[in-house]
């Protein structure tokens, strides 16, 4: 079984395969924390491999894939698509994994990427942090409370977890065939709640608001919304008059979209639909009035088209 790492325990060597956003990032987090030196850099792009050296200031370039140093641990942080044949790459090159932990950061795969690799006696995992890696500068102060779901191999989820934890992590267990779910889960709060304030956007402009001043309207509501749910939960968190029970402004919503923006009619009945139901959760003696919202939005049409 690999040793978890320590502050007693010499540093572990990292080769990086893949110098993105996110290798670039983790490579200089771990080496940072004094519990990882930097090993072999590899990109297709070698200037990639350059810059992933100068923001680390460790590590050597390595032209080829061959050309990778023997480590301990093993980042792929190649596009998701790319994983699996790049496992197979090097499981060509390099026959003997023993001792080595070989992970990826895929939010949706699992470990069964590093198929070839784990055949040929590595430890694998998937370790995800759920976190926007755009500018590795500024990851480096944002990271630490970040969130990373892992699972894989006991040996290397162990050594994965005392170094991601050092590194300021919340680590958090997950079972390889909930991954698909989860990272569902992630993707919609995150990039419907971009959908949705674009919409919002668009019809606060229709409506006569200039976009930056929209945009001040809309933050703040947005923020308070975002702190309710989360100190409250979901339920106390609804306002707003499907949960008042207001059919008639309900009403008027629908009849205003269907004059200016038909083509949103559709996903303002479904989430109605949703939030409907969680309106019935948050106050059942409002019930009545409930039901009068659900005909509604029953008998209304998904699109004007
Ligand atoms: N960015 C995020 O916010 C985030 C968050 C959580 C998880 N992740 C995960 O992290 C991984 C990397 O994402 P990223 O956002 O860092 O991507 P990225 O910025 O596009 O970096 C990927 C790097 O891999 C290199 N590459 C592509 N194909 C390769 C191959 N076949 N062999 C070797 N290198 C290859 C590319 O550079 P070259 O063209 O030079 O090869 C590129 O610099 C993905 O699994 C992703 O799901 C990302």
């Amino acid at each position: 079984m690999s040793p978890a790492p320590t502050s007693e325990t010499p540093p572990l060597r990292l080769n990086i395969v893949g110098c993105g956003k996110l290798g670039t990032t983790i490579a200089r987090l771990l080496a940072d924390s004094g519990l990882v030196s930097l090993g072999g850099l590899y990109s297709r792009n070698r200037e990639n491999a350059h810059k992933t050296l100068q923001f680390c200031a460790g590590g050597s370039v390595c032209n080829t894939l061959d050309a990778l140093p023997r480590a301990d641990l093993w980042l792929l942080s190649v596009p998701d698509d790319a994983i699996h044949s790049l496992a197979g790459q090097l499981a060509q090159l390099f026959p003997d994994w023993r001792g080595t932990t070989v992970f990826h950061c895929s939010g949706i795969h699992t470990a069964m990427l590093l198929a070839p690799l784990k055949q040929q006696g590595a430890s694998t995992a998937s370790l995800h942090p759920v976190h926007s890696f755009a500018d590795p500068q500024q990851s480096l102060s944002t990271f630490a409370g970040t969130s990373c779901t892992l699972e894989g191999d006991i040996d290397s989820q162990q050594r994965l977890s005392a170094l991601f934890s050092t590194i300021g992590a919340r680590i958090i267990a997950i079972d390889g065939s909930s991954k698909a779910l989860y990272h569902t889960a992630t993707a919609m709060a995150s990039n419907y709640l971009v959908s949705l304030m674009d919409m919002s956007l668009g019809l606060l402009e229709a409506s006569g608001i200039a976009p930056q001043a929209a945009k001040e309207l809309l933050a703040p509501l947005v923020m308070q919304t975002a702190s309710n749910i989360f100190a409250k939960g979901p339920q106390k968190a609804l306002t707003g008059p499907i949960v008042r029970g207001d059919r008639d402004t309900v009403a008027t919503h629908l009849d205003a979209l269907g004059q200016h923006s038909p083509e949103l009619l559709a996903v303002y009945r479904e989430l109605a639909l949703v939030t409907l139901a969680l309106a019935q959760q948050a106050r059942p003696e409002a019930g009545d009035l409930h039901a009068e919202i659900g005909k509604l939005l029953s008998c209304t049409p998904r699109s004007l088209s």
